[in-house]
Protein backbone atom coordinates (compact mmCIF):
# COMPACT_ATOMS: atom_id res chain seq x y z
CA UNK A 1 0.00 0.00 0.00
CA UNK A 2 0.71 3.92 -0.84
CA UNK A 3 1.78 5.89 1.80
CA UNK A 4 1.51 9.91 2.06
CA UNK A 5 3.50 11.51 5.15
CA UNK A 6 2.15 15.36 4.98
CA UNK A 7 3.76 18.79 5.64
CA UNK A 8 6.03 17.18 8.05
CA UNK A 9 9.12 18.54 9.41
CA UNK A 10 11.40 16.37 8.00
CA UNK A 11 14.90 15.70 9.76
CA UNK A 12 17.73 14.10 9.09
CA UNK A 13 21.22 14.88 10.63
CA UNK A 14 22.10 17.16 7.41
CA UNK A 15 18.42 18.40 6.55
CA UNK A 16 15.68 20.29 8.42
CA UNK A 17 12.14 21.22 5.94
CA UNK A 18 8.70 20.90 5.68
CA UNK A 19 7.21 19.08 2.84
CA UNK A 20 5.41 15.91 1.99
CA UNK A 21 6.92 12.01 1.65
CA UNK A 22 5.60 9.37 -0.18
CA UNK A 23 6.18 5.69 -0.37
CA UNK A 24 5.33 2.72 -2.41
CA UNK A 25 6.29 -0.80 -2.51
CA UNK A 26 7.63 -0.50 0.64
CA UNK A 27 10.55 2.40 -0.34
CA UNK A 28 10.06 6.39 -0.33
CA UNK A 29 9.84 7.79 -3.84
CA UNK A 30 9.23 10.94 -3.75
CA UNK A 31 10.31 14.15 -1.12
CA UNK A 32 8.38 17.34 -2.09
CA UNK A 33 7.15 19.82 -0.27
CA UNK A 34 3.75 19.40 -1.38
CA UNK A 35 2.66 16.25 -3.48
CA UNK A 36 0.12 16.58 -6.07
CA UNK A 37 -2.97 14.93 -4.62
CA UNK A 38 -3.10 13.61 -8.75
CA UNK A 39 0.03 11.79 -8.03
CA UNK A 40 -1.24 10.06 -4.91
CA UNK A 41 -2.57 6.30 -5.57
CA UNK A 42 -6.26 5.21 -4.41
CA UNK A 43 -6.63 3.75 -0.84
CA UNK A 44 -3.55 5.14 0.18
CA UNK A 45 -2.68 5.49 3.44
CA UNK A 46 -2.49 9.52 4.27
CA UNK A 47 -0.79 10.80 7.54
CA UNK A 48 -1.17 14.58 8.55
CA UNK A 49 2.28 15.20 9.96
CA UNK A 50 1.17 19.09 10.85
CA UNK A 51 3.27 20.33 13.88
CA UNK A 52 4.98 17.02 14.22
CA UNK A 53 8.51 15.85 13.15
CA UNK A 54 9.79 13.46 10.67
CA UNK A 55 12.64 11.10 11.38
CA UNK A 56 14.02 8.08 9.65
CA UNK A 57 13.29 4.77 12.11
CA UNK A 58 15.53 5.03 14.53
CA UNK A 59 17.93 1.93 14.85
CA UNK A 60 19.33 0.50 17.83
CA UNK A 61 22.80 -1.45 16.96
CA UNK A 62 23.10 -3.10 20.27
CA UNK A 63 20.61 -5.27 21.68
CA UNK A 64 20.44 -8.85 23.67
CA UNK A 65 16.92 -10.30 23.16
CA UNK A 66 17.20 -14.18 23.13
CA UNK A 67 20.50 -14.51 25.54
CA UNK A 68 21.33 -17.09 27.89
CA UNK A 69 22.84 -15.17 30.35
CA UNK A 70 24.27 -15.83 33.90
CA UNK A 71 22.11 -18.36 34.72
CA UNK A 72 19.13 -17.56 33.42
CA UNK A 73 17.54 -15.92 30.04
CA UNK A 74 16.63 -12.24 29.07
CA UNK A 75 13.17 -12.10 29.38
CA UNK A 76 12.00 -10.72 26.05
CA UNK A 77 11.28 -12.58 22.88
CA UNK A 78 10.95 -10.98 18.91
CA UNK A 79 7.26 -10.14 19.66
CA UNK A 80 7.38 -8.08 22.58
CA UNK A 81 11.09 -6.71 22.11
CA UNK A 82 9.47 -5.86 18.41
CA UNK A 83 6.49 -4.05 19.99
CA UNK A 84 8.39 -1.87 22.25
CA UNK A 85 11.07 -1.16 19.97
CA UNK A 86 8.27 0.02 17.22
CA UNK A 87 6.19 2.33 20.04
CA UNK A 88 8.96 3.84 21.31
CA UNK A 89 10.47 4.51 17.21
CA UNK A 90 12.98 1.93 16.77
CA UNK A 91 12.53 0.18 13.35
CA UNK A 92 15.61 -1.35 13.27
CA UNK A 93 17.92 -4.00 15.54
CA UNK A 94 20.76 -5.00 15.45
CA UNK A 95 21.24 -7.92 18.07
CA UNK A 96 23.96 -9.83 19.79
CA UNK A 97 24.15 -13.26 19.60
CA UNK A 98 26.12 -14.59 22.23
CA UNK A 99 26.79 -18.25 22.00
CA UNK A 100 28.44 -20.36 24.86
CA UNK A 101 31.71 -21.30 24.10
CA UNK A 102 31.14 -25.19 23.63
CA UNK A 103 28.24 -23.92 20.64
CA UNK A 104 29.12 -24.20 17.13
CA UNK A 105 29.12 -20.81 16.01
CA UNK A 106 26.91 -21.37 12.66
CA UNK A 107 24.40 -23.05 15.01
CA UNK A 108 24.22 -20.43 17.45
CA UNK A 109 23.56 -17.95 13.99
CA UNK A 110 20.98 -20.23 12.96
CA UNK A 111 18.93 -20.68 16.42
CA UNK A 112 18.78 -17.01 16.99
CA UNK A 113 17.97 -16.16 13.40
CA UNK A 114 15.23 -18.19 13.46
CA UNK A 115 13.77 -16.56 16.44
CA UNK A 116 13.90 -13.42 15.01
CA UNK A 117 12.24 -14.82 11.65
CA UNK A 118 9.15 -16.10 13.56
CA UNK A 119 8.06 -13.18 15.82
CA UNK A 120 10.01 -9.50 14.60
CA UNK A 121 7.94 -6.58 13.77
CA UNK A 122 10.73 -4.56 12.83
CA UNK A 123 13.62 -5.64 10.54
CA UNK A 124 16.97 -7.03 11.97
CA UNK A 125 20.35 -7.94 11.67
CA UNK A 126 23.43 -9.35 14.38
CA UNK A 127 26.65 -8.93 15.64
CA UNK A 128 28.60 -12.23 15.86
CA UNK A 129 29.95 -12.92 19.46
CA UNK A 130 33.52 -14.74 19.24
CA UNK A 131 33.94 -16.50 22.02
CA UNK A 132 36.83 -18.72 21.23
CA UNK A 133 38.56 -18.92 17.77
CA UNK A 134 40.38 -21.79 16.89
CA UNK A 135 41.63 -22.43 13.42
CA UNK A 136 38.80 -25.04 12.78
CA UNK A 137 35.59 -22.86 13.15
CA UNK A 138 36.77 -19.97 10.98
CA UNK A 139 34.94 -21.71 8.30
CA UNK A 140 31.95 -21.29 10.39
CA UNK A 141 32.44 -17.45 10.96
CA UNK A 142 33.61 -16.83 6.66
CA UNK A 143 29.90 -18.68 6.29
CA UNK A 144 27.97 -16.30 8.89
CA UNK A 145 29.61 -13.23 7.52
CA UNK A 146 28.96 -14.70 3.60
CA UNK A 147 25.74 -14.98 5.19
CA UNK A 148 25.14 -11.24 5.79
CA UNK A 149 26.15 -10.64 9.23
CA UNK A 150 28.83 -7.84 8.84
CA UNK A 151 30.40 -7.22 12.13
CA UNK A 152 31.47 -9.68 15.48
CA UNK A 153 31.23 -8.92 18.80
CA UNK A 154 34.06 -9.23 21.52
CA UNK A 155 34.21 -9.43 25.34
CA UNK A 156 36.98 -8.30 27.57
CA UNK A 157 35.00 -9.06 30.17
CA UNK A 158 32.94 -11.87 31.88
CA UNK A 159 35.61 -14.29 32.81
CA UNK A 160 34.87 -17.93 32.74
CA UNK A 161 31.82 -17.06 30.65
CA UNK A 162 31.84 -14.84 27.14
CA UNK A 163 35.42 -13.51 27.70
CA UNK A 164 38.00 -14.03 24.85
CA UNK A 165 41.40 -14.55 25.58
CA UNK A 166 44.06 -12.79 24.33
CA UNK A 167 45.58 -15.02 22.15
CA UNK A 168 41.89 -15.54 20.48
CA UNK A 169 41.43 -11.74 20.53
CA UNK A 170 44.07 -11.51 18.30
CA UNK A 171 43.65 -13.76 15.53
CA UNK A 172 40.05 -13.24 15.70
CA UNK A 173 40.61 -9.11 15.39
CA UNK A 174 42.95 -10.15 12.33
CA UNK A 175 40.40 -12.45 10.55
CA UNK A 176 38.37 -9.53 10.82
CA UNK A 177 40.41 -7.11 9.52
CA UNK A 178 41.32 -9.41 6.60
CA UNK A 179 37.51 -9.80 6.17
CA UNK A 180 36.66 -6.46 6.29
CA UNK A 181 34.39 -6.85 9.01
CA UNK A 182 34.38 -4.38 12.30
CA UNK A 183 34.46 -5.78 15.47
CA UNK A 184 32.24 -4.58 18.59
CA UNK A 185 33.57 -4.57 21.62
CA UNK A 186 32.49 -4.68 25.56
CA UNK A 187 35.48 -3.30 27.56
CA UNK A 188 36.39 -4.16 31.05
CA UNK A 189 39.22 -6.03 32.01
CA UNK A 190 38.18 -9.33 33.38
CA UNK A 191 40.99 -10.22 35.50
CA UNK A 192 40.49 -7.06 37.63
CA UNK A 193 36.84 -7.42 38.24
CA UNK A 194 37.05 -11.02 39.36
CA UNK A 195 39.92 -9.81 41.46
CA UNK A 196 37.84 -7.11 42.98
CA UNK A 197 34.59 -9.04 43.12
CA UNK A 198 36.24 -12.10 45.07
CA UNK A 199 37.99 -9.48 47.74
CA UNK A 200 34.43 -7.47 48.16
CA UNK A 201 32.85 -10.60 48.86
CA UNK A 202 35.10 -11.88 50.59
CA UNK A 203 34.75 -8.73 53.01
CA UNK A 204 31.17 -9.11 53.37
CA UNK A 205 30.15 -6.41 50.50
CA UNK A 206 27.61 -8.11 48.88
CA UNK A 207 25.11 -6.06 48.18
CA UNK A 208 24.01 -4.39 44.69
CA UNK A 209 26.10 -1.27 45.83
CA UNK A 210 29.35 -2.96 45.55
CA UNK A 211 28.47 -3.79 41.66
CA UNK A 212 30.53 -0.52 40.76
CA UNK A 213 32.95 -0.44 42.71
CA UNK A 214 33.80 -4.14 41.48
CA UNK A 215 34.39 -2.67 38.12
CA UNK A 216 35.44 1.34 38.14
CA UNK A 217 36.12 3.49 35.22
CA UNK A 218 39.54 2.75 34.79
CA UNK A 219 38.84 -0.97 34.70
CA UNK A 220 36.97 -0.27 31.78
CA UNK A 221 39.84 2.34 30.78
CA UNK A 222 42.05 -0.60 31.06
CA UNK A 223 39.57 -2.62 28.22
CA UNK A 224 39.42 0.19 25.78
CA UNK A 225 43.38 0.64 25.97
CA UNK A 226 43.83 -3.02 25.44
CA UNK A 227 41.55 -3.41 22.77
CA UNK A 228 42.73 -0.53 20.56
CA UNK A 229 46.49 -1.63 21.05
CA UNK A 230 45.62 -4.61 19.28
CA UNK A 231 43.15 -2.70 16.67
CA UNK A 232 46.25 -0.37 16.57
CA UNK A 233 49.04 -3.39 15.50
CA UNK A 234 46.37 -5.28 13.30
CA UNK A 235 44.43 -2.10 11.44
CA UNK A 236 40.95 -4.08 12.72
CA UNK A 237 37.85 -1.29 12.69
CA UNK A 238 36.62 -0.94 16.14
CA UNK A 239 33.53 0.13 17.49
CA UNK A 240 33.45 0.55 21.81
CA UNK A 241 30.00 -0.75 22.67
CA UNK A 242 28.57 0.91 25.99
CA UNK A 243 31.05 3.69 26.42
CA UNK A 244 30.22 4.80 29.92
CA UNK A 245 32.64 7.26 31.73
CA UNK A 246 35.27 9.78 30.85
CA UNK A 247 38.62 7.62 31.41
CA UNK A 248 36.77 5.17 28.82
CA UNK A 249 36.53 7.48 26.27
CA UNK A 250 39.70 9.52 26.38
CA UNK A 251 41.35 6.34 25.82
CA UNK A 252 39.03 5.62 22.72
CA UNK A 253 39.78 9.85 21.42
CA UNK A 254 43.81 9.32 22.40
CA UNK A 255 43.57 5.86 20.53
CA UNK A 256 41.69 7.81 17.38
CA UNK A 257 43.99 10.38 17.53
CA UNK A 258 46.93 7.76 16.98
CA UNK A 259 45.28 6.88 13.60
CA UNK A 260 43.30 3.63 15.39
CA UNK A 261 39.91 3.53 13.57
CA UNK A 262 37.86 3.52 16.71
CA UNK A 263 33.97 4.58 17.12
CA UNK A 264 31.82 5.27 20.50
CA UNK A 265 28.63 4.30 21.42
CA UNK A 266 27.56 4.76 24.64
CA UNK A 267 23.75 3.67 25.80
CA UNK A 268 20.61 5.50 27.20
CA UNK A 269 21.07 4.60 30.67
CA UNK A 270 24.53 5.95 31.30
CA UNK A 271 23.36 9.23 29.99
CA UNK A 272 19.96 9.47 32.49
CA UNK A 273 20.96 7.64 35.45
CA UNK A 274 23.67 7.72 37.98
CA UNK A 275 25.54 5.52 40.48
CA UNK A 276 23.09 6.38 43.16
CA UNK A 277 20.52 4.22 41.39
CA UNK A 278 21.84 1.14 42.63
CA UNK A 279 21.77 1.92 46.33
CA UNK A 280 18.22 2.26 46.47
CA UNK A 281 16.99 -0.44 49.54
CA UNK A 282 15.06 -3.42 49.62
CA UNK A 283 17.18 -4.32 46.82
CA UNK A 284 15.45 -2.02 44.49
CA UNK A 285 19.46 -1.05 43.53
CA UNK A 286 19.26 -4.39 41.48
CA UNK A 287 17.22 -3.55 39.03
CA UNK A 288 20.33 -1.04 38.08
CA UNK A 289 22.74 -3.43 37.78
CA UNK A 290 24.71 -3.50 34.52
CA UNK A 291 27.95 -3.71 33.13
CA UNK A 292 29.98 -1.20 32.88
CA UNK A 293 27.85 0.22 35.95
CA UNK A 294 26.01 3.27 36.07
CA UNK A 295 28.35 6.24 37.02
CA UNK A 296 28.96 9.09 38.97
CA UNK A 297 26.44 11.81 37.65
CA UNK A 298 29.76 14.16 35.65
CA UNK A 299 30.12 11.37 33.44
CA UNK A 300 27.14 12.48 32.33
CA UNK A 301 27.96 15.73 30.85
CA UNK A 302 31.01 14.15 29.43
CA UNK A 303 28.28 11.44 27.30
CA UNK A 304 26.06 14.42 26.33
CA UNK A 305 28.80 16.63 25.00
CA UNK A 306 30.30 13.71 23.42
CA UNK A 307 27.43 12.98 21.17
CA UNK A 308 27.15 17.21 20.56
CA UNK A 309 30.87 17.05 19.05
CA UNK A 310 30.15 13.76 17.81
CA UNK A 311 33.11 12.08 19.62
CA UNK A 312 30.75 9.67 19.94
CA UNK A 313 28.77 7.99 17.21
CA UNK A 314 25.76 6.21 18.82
CA UNK A 315 22.93 5.88 21.79
CA UNK A 316 22.31 2.44 21.62
CA UNK A 317 20.25 0.92 24.62
CA UNK A 318 21.75 -2.32 25.27
CA UNK A 319 18.51 -3.51 26.12
CA UNK A 320 19.09 -6.58 28.40
CA UNK A 321 15.47 -7.32 30.07
CA UNK A 322 15.49 -9.25 33.79
CA UNK A 323 12.36 -9.90 35.59
CA UNK A 324 13.00 -8.10 39.42
CA UNK A 325 11.01 -10.27 41.30
CA UNK A 326 12.85 -13.81 40.47
CA UNK A 327 16.05 -13.11 38.08
CA UNK A 328 17.38 -10.03 39.81
CA UNK A 329 17.03 -11.53 43.04
CA UNK A 330 19.35 -14.44 42.13
CA UNK A 331 21.64 -12.19 43.28
CA UNK A 332 20.26 -11.32 46.65
CA UNK A 333 22.93 -13.02 48.73
CA UNK A 334 26.15 -11.48 46.35
CA UNK A 335 25.65 -9.10 43.46
CA UNK A 336 28.09 -11.14 40.93
CA UNK A 337 24.66 -13.27 40.97
CA UNK A 338 22.86 -10.46 39.09
CA UNK A 339 21.71 -10.55 35.83
CA UNK A 340 23.36 -7.62 34.44
CA UNK A 341 21.51 -4.70 32.50
CA UNK A 342 18.58 -1.94 32.17
CA UNK A 343 16.19 -3.03 29.68
CA UNK A 344 15.48 0.62 27.90
CA UNK A 345 14.50 -0.47 24.70
CA UNK A 346 11.28 1.37 24.33
CA UNK A 347 12.42 4.69 26.10
CA UNK A 348 15.79 5.36 24.28
CA UNK A 349 14.64 7.86 21.55
CA UNK A 350 12.26 9.26 24.03
CA UNK A 351 14.56 9.77 26.65
CA UNK A 352 16.89 11.23 24.38
CA UNK A 353 14.24 13.50 23.27
CA UNK A 354 13.29 14.59 27.21
CA UNK A 355 16.64 14.70 28.41
CA UNK A 356 18.49 15.56 25.72
CA UNK A 357 16.86 17.70 23.21
CA UNK A 358 13.98 19.33 25.20
CA UNK A 359 16.61 19.66 27.80
CA UNK A 360 18.37 22.08 25.43
CA UNK A 361 21.58 19.77 25.11
CA UNK A 362 20.87 18.47 22.15
CA UNK A 363 19.90 19.68 18.48
CA UNK A 364 16.98 16.95 16.84
CA UNK A 365 19.60 16.92 14.18
CA UNK A 366 21.82 14.98 16.49
CA UNK A 367 19.69 12.90 17.90
CA UNK A 368 18.77 11.32 14.77
CA UNK A 369 22.82 11.44 13.72
CA UNK A 370 22.72 9.38 17.01
CA UNK A 371 19.99 7.27 17.24
CA UNK A 372 19.71 6.21 13.41
CA UNK A 373 21.84 7.14 10.89
CA UNK A 374 25.37 6.80 12.36
CA UNK A 375 24.44 2.95 13.24
CA UNK A 376 23.02 2.91 10.00
CA UNK A 377 26.17 3.90 8.20
CA UNK A 378 28.98 1.92 10.37
CA UNK A 379 27.23 -1.55 10.28
CA UNK A 380 26.24 -1.03 6.55
CA UNK A 381 22.55 -0.30 6.19
CA UNK A 382 22.87 3.36 4.99
CA UNK A 383 20.98 4.52 2.81
CA UNK A 384 18.41 1.49 3.14
CA UNK A 385 18.07 2.63 6.86
CA UNK A 386 18.86 5.31 8.79
CA UNK A 387 17.99 8.34 5.63
CA UNK A 388 15.66 9.82 4.37
CA UNK A 389 15.99 9.30 0.67
CA UNK A 390 14.39 8.38 -2.52
CA UNK A 391 14.96 4.39 -2.46
CA UNK A 392 15.51 4.37 1.27
CA UNK A 393 12.75 1.89 3.02
CA UNK A 394 9.88 3.67 4.13
CA UNK A 395 11.27 3.38 8.03
CA UNK A 396 9.48 6.29 9.06
CA UNK A 397 8.45 8.19 12.25
CA UNK A 398 6.05 11.25 12.81
CA UNK A 399 6.98 12.41 16.21
CA UNK A 400 4.98 14.99 18.32
CA UNK A 401 7.37 16.78 20.33
CA UNK A 402 4.94 18.78 22.29
CA UNK A 403 3.65 15.41 23.57
CA UNK A 404 3.74 14.94 27.77
CA UNK A 405 3.16 11.98 29.24
CA UNK A 406 4.60 9.82 31.91
CA UNK A 407 7.56 6.40 31.84
CA UNK A 408 6.24 3.69 33.75
CA UNK A 409 5.73 -0.26 33.64
CA UNK A 410 2.47 0.32 32.42
CA UNK A 411 2.59 1.44 29.23
CA UNK A 412 5.69 -0.90 28.31
CA UNK A 413 5.47 -3.58 26.33
CA UNK A 414 8.71 -5.63 27.82
CA UNK A 415 8.48 -8.77 29.57
CA UNK A 416 10.25 -7.40 32.87
CA UNK A 417 7.88 -6.47 35.74
CA UNK A 418 9.47 -2.58 36.05
CA UNK A 419 10.40 0.26 34.64
CA UNK A 420 14.16 1.89 35.16
CA UNK A 421 13.13 5.66 34.60
CA UNK A 422 9.48 4.89 36.11
CA UNK A 423 7.13 7.88 36.91
CA UNK A 424 9.57 10.22 35.16
CA UNK A 425 7.76 12.74 32.97
CA UNK A 426 8.08 12.06 29.17
CA UNK A 427 8.76 14.99 26.53
CA UNK A 428 8.15 13.44 23.28
CA UNK A 429 6.30 10.63 21.84
CA UNK A 430 5.91 8.50 18.20
CA UNK A 431 2.72 9.64 16.40
CA UNK A 432 3.28 6.76 14.11
CA UNK A 433 5.99 4.55 13.15
CA UNK A 434 6.24 2.70 9.91
CA UNK A 435 8.35 -0.07 8.88
CA UNK A 436 8.76 0.25 4.57
CA UNK A 437 5.62 1.92 4.54
CA UNK A 438 3.40 -0.55 7.15
CA UNK A 439 2.12 1.56 9.84
CA UNK A 440 3.42 -0.72 12.82
CA UNK A 441 3.03 1.48 15.84
CA UNK A 442 0.83 4.89 16.75
CA UNK A 443 0.80 6.72 19.76
CA UNK A 444 2.15 4.12 22.05
CA UNK A 445 0.43 1.47 20.68
CA UNK A 446 1.43 -1.87 18.63
CA UNK A 447 -0.78 -1.77 15.58
CA UNK A 448 1.33 -3.67 12.81
CA UNK A 449 1.68 -7.11 12.24
CA UNK A 450 4.05 -9.46 13.89
CA UNK A 451 6.84 -11.48 11.65
CA UNK A 452 6.70 -9.15 9.05
CA UNK A 453 10.07 -7.86 9.99
CA UNK A 454 12.90 -9.02 7.72
CA UNK A 455 16.83 -10.34 8.23
CA UNK A 456 18.98 -7.14 6.69
CA UNK A 457 21.93 -9.05 5.24
CA UNK A 458 25.10 -7.05 5.29
CA UNK A 459 28.15 -6.77 3.16
CA UNK A 460 31.31 -6.03 5.08
CA UNK A 461 32.39 -2.47 5.01
CA UNK A 462 35.33 -2.09 6.73
O1 LIG B 1 24.75 -5.21 31.71
C1 LIG B 1 24.79 -5.54 30.53
N1 LIG B 1 25.42 -4.77 29.72
N2 LIG B 1 24.17 -6.67 30.13
C2 LIG B 1 24.14 -7.25 28.86
C3 LIG B 1 25.40 -7.92 28.46
C4 LIG B 1 26.42 -6.91 28.00
O2 LIG B 1 27.48 -6.82 28.61
O3 LIG B 1 26.21 -6.23 27.02
ZN1 LIG C 1 28.50 -5.61 27.28
ZN1 LIG D 1 25.21 -5.73 25.53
Amino acid sequence: MALRIRDGRIITPTEDFTGDIYAENETITRIEPHIDAKLVAPGAEIIDARGKCVFPGFVDPHVHIYLPFMGTYAADDYESASKAALVGGTTTLIEMICPGAEDQPIEAFELWRSKAQKLAAVDYTFHMSVVRFEEHIRDQFREIVKAGVASFKVFLAYKGALNLSDEHLFAAMKFAKDLGVIVTAHCENADAIDALQKSLLAAGKTGPEWHGPSRPPIVEADGVHHLCTFAELLGTHVYIVHTSCADALREALAARQRGVNVWVESVIPHFVLDDTYVERGQFEGAKYVMSPPLRAKANQDVLWNGIKTRQISTIATDHAPFRFADQKKMGVDAFTKIPNGIPSIQERVDLVHTCGVAAGRLGLQAMVDACSTQAAKLFGLYPRKGAIQLGSDADLVVYDPSYRGTFSKECSYSNVDYNAYEGWEQKGRASVVTVRGKVQARDGEFVGTIGRGQFLKREPTH
